[in-house]
């Protein structure tokens, strides 16, 4: 078992609690649900709602009218839970009653454990299938707005994991696209599906160099630059995703000035998908804190990009300044470092951020 599998394993154990809270406003109305409801009575978990049993307006008042708005549901129940707030997202998301800050969390918790399932079983075609559409999700959340973008940049602020970093690279993405005038349909979803996968040849990385926190050999690294070649394999055996969805995958670590890998090509030769995702994967790896360096603030992350010379495309390097705005300088430092993989910049020629 890989780090990646040994992590997500050990979260989906983690899920395994008696009970896990679940807010009221995910709950859509008149909707027959395929878990138990419990509330907590005395200290108590009580049964309040069986799973064969329509959730009703009258059940959502009354509970309301007794000040609960958080219910429970059996930990073994959070995999169905899951799949609910999949199939409702886009009716949660574009519920007028839902703050937007609420529904940012939604969506990003939603994605964040969809993605640890792809990462655990990369090969199975219904977690890209539902990749997917939680693409489609984020799409929809996203034209709701600035703010809506800007509620999403204040939760990927929070905490770094491989998924977290999956779910950022993906909402920076579609933002940034947007940013730079780019508003076919078929252009941002495609985008969407190849930067929420960017990195799923992660998951055939060993255990010993993913969970090394020491410096990596030569031979390690050589090994660390494949897995976009296996992010390719991996999704290619499900065939679910467009052709242009396999672009961000292979190449979001090429660089302009040949300095990237797998193939060292310069900006003629990459895709534009490409050189989209390159940006936001530095960017969100940089921003991060890590267990070898701090997390830096985004201005400083900028900086770090424009010194590169002719790293990243340089009309999407300023349309990406354009998006974070002044809110860049208001992002906090992200927390909760997580081992990864140090890459040593002298030997290499690439920044610890190249294994991203
Ligand atoms: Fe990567
Ligand atoms: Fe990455």
């Amino acid at each position: 078992m890989t780090t990646l599998q040994a992590r997500f394993s050990s979260s989906s154990k983690s899920k395994q609690l008696p009970f896990v809270p679940i807010h009221l406003e995910t709950l859509r109305l008149d909707a027959v649900l395929d878990f138990d409801l419990y509330v907590k009575r005395d200290r108590q978990m009580t049964l309040y709602r069986g799973a064969d049993l329509p959730f009703t307006e009258q059940t959502q008042r009354k509970l309301l009218e007794n000040g609960v708005d958080v219910l429970f549901i059996a930990g073994a129940a959070s995999g169905a839970f899951q799949r609910y707030l999949e199939k409702n997202l886009d009716v949660i998301l574009a519920s007028p009653d839902l703050p937007a800050s609420k529904k940012a969390g939604i969506l990003y918790e939603s994605s964040k454990a969809l993605v640890e399932e792809v990462f655990a079983n990369p090969t199975y075609g219904e977690n890209i299938r539902r990749s997917k559409d939680l693409v489609s999700s984020t799409i929809s959340y996203l034209v709701q707005g600035r703010d809506a973008f800007i509620n999403l940049l204040k939760i990927t602020n929070v905490n770094y994991s491989t998924y977290s970093h999956s779910v950022n690279v993906c909402t920076l993405a579609l933002a940034l696209a947007n940013q730079a005038g780019y508003t076919d349909p078929k252009f941002i979803y495609d985008l969407g599906v190849g930067a929420l996968l960017h990195d799923v040849g992660k998951s055939k990385v060993s255990d010993r160099i993913l969970s090394k926190t020491s410096r990596l050999s030569l031979k390690e690294f050589e090994i660390v630059k494949r897995h976009p070649e296996w992010g390719i394999d991996i999704l290619r055996s499900s065939n679910e995703i467009t052709e242009e969805s396999y672009f961000p995958v292979l190449q979001h670590h090429e660089r302009g000035n040949r300095r990237g890998y797998p193939h060292s090509l310069d900006f003629s030769a990459t895709h534009i998908f490409s050189r989209i995702v390159a940006i936001v994967d530095s960017f969100d790896a940089m921003t991060s804190d890590r267990v070898y360096q701090a997390a830096m603030s985004p201005f400083d992350a900028l900086r770090v990009m424009y010194a590169e010379t002719d790293a990243y495309d340089p009309n999407l390097l300023r349309s990406f300044t354009v998006l974070l705005g002044p809110d860049s300088d208001q992002n906090s430092p992200k927390s909760e470092p997580e081992q990864d993989i140090e890459i040593v910049s002298d030997t290499f020629g690439v920044s610890n951020d190249e294994a991203c």
